[in-house]
């Protein structure tokens, strides 16, 4: 069997971490693309030789050539702009929508097979926009963040708890900003309902900070996270490589499922061969529901925007 074939769009934190992951991991051979003369090769020659300490099977390659990522099997796509403090994620719309339309106009050429993995922002918007430039079945692409904002939100129960992470399972919807609506009913420390182990006002504190996750590391290094990101975007890619059929959050196309009418956003779902394979529709409360419909508002909004940007 032929190796699996990752394309990573963007050297830079997050488009490294995940291509060194992706490596480590050995899920298959590893090209990552930057359009910064040097920085994808430089970056992944260091990565290469890595393997001469901790060894991996997988070929890593750094190019700025879009012929060298031909017939991936999963395209992660890293590039745009990061936020910096103060800014929001919606504020980096109109600049990365220019970066994530050109990049995957190079998808459909080179790669027109692959899966495409978003993780830039505004995480929603911007799967949106690949989805649409694509034409790609709506299975085929799927956003980045569910994994990482209920990767923060077991991290702070774990943390408040004393207990391992490896033991959480943060569930959460909607969109990847702050009125995103982590889940604490449908929310488990080893199999045990979160609402049993902690008040509700305590609860509250660890949503809030969950919502403010990603700014809270920014305003710590100037820059956004990356780690959790790509470890996320790594989570899907085995998922879909693997066809583990994992159940994760994730940003997915939903039309008839909760009604939402057409739109990427927020969801847990099974991932596996066939990319978003299903999407588990939950028995939200009323004010989980309201949470999440305010949520999905927003993220359409900002979709209106892209097509705005792009033409529908
Ligand atoms: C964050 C950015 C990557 O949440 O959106 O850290």
């Amino acid at each position: 069997m032929a190796r699996k074939k990752f394309t990573v769009v963007g050297a830079g934190n997050v488009g490294a971490t995940t291509g060194y992951m992706l490596a480590a991991k050995e899920l298959g051979d590893v090209v990552l693309i930057d359009i910064v003369e040097g920085l994808a090769e430089g970056k992944a020659l260091d990565m290469a030789q890595s393997g001469g300490v901790y060894p991996f099977a997988s070929a890593v390659t750094g190019t700025t050539n879009w012929a060298a990522t031909a017939n991936s099997d999963i395209v992660i796509i890293t590039s745009g702009m990061p936020r910096k403090p103060g800014m929001s994620r919606d504020d980096l719309l109109a600049k990365n929508a220019e970066i994530v339309k050109s990049v995957t106009a190079q998808v459909v050429k080179n790669s027109p097979q692959a899966f495409i993995i978003v993780v830039c922002n505004p995480l929603d918007a911007m799967v949106y926009l690949a989805a649409k430039v694509s034409g790609f079945a709506k299975n085929k692409v799927m956003g980045m963040a569910g994994a990482l904002d209920s990767a923060r939100f077991a991290y702070f129960i774990s943390a408040q708890l004393g207990v391992s992470i490896a033991d959480v399972n943060g569930v959460l919807m909607g969109g990847h900003g702050d009125d995103m609506v982590p889940l604490p009913g449908f929310t488990t420390v080893g199999g045990i309902p979160l609402t049993e182990l902690l008040s509700a006002e305590k609860i509250d504190k660890l949503i809030e900070r969950t919502r403010k996750g990603g700014i809270e590391i920014v305003n710590f290094l100037g820059y956004s996270a990356y780690y959790a990101p790509a470890a996320g975007a790594v989570k899907m890619a085995e998922a879909i490589i693997k066809d583990k059929k994992t159940v994760m959050s994730c940003c997915a196309y939903c039309k008839d499922e909760y009604n939402i009418g057409g739109a990427f956003v927020g969801v847990p779902v099974v991932l596996g061969a066939g990319g978003v394979e299903k999407i588990i529709e939950l028995d939200l409360s009323r004010t989980e529901r309201a949470a999440f419909d305010k949520s999905v508002a927003h993220v359409k909004q900002l979709t209106a925007k892209v097509d705005e940007i792009i033409g529908t």
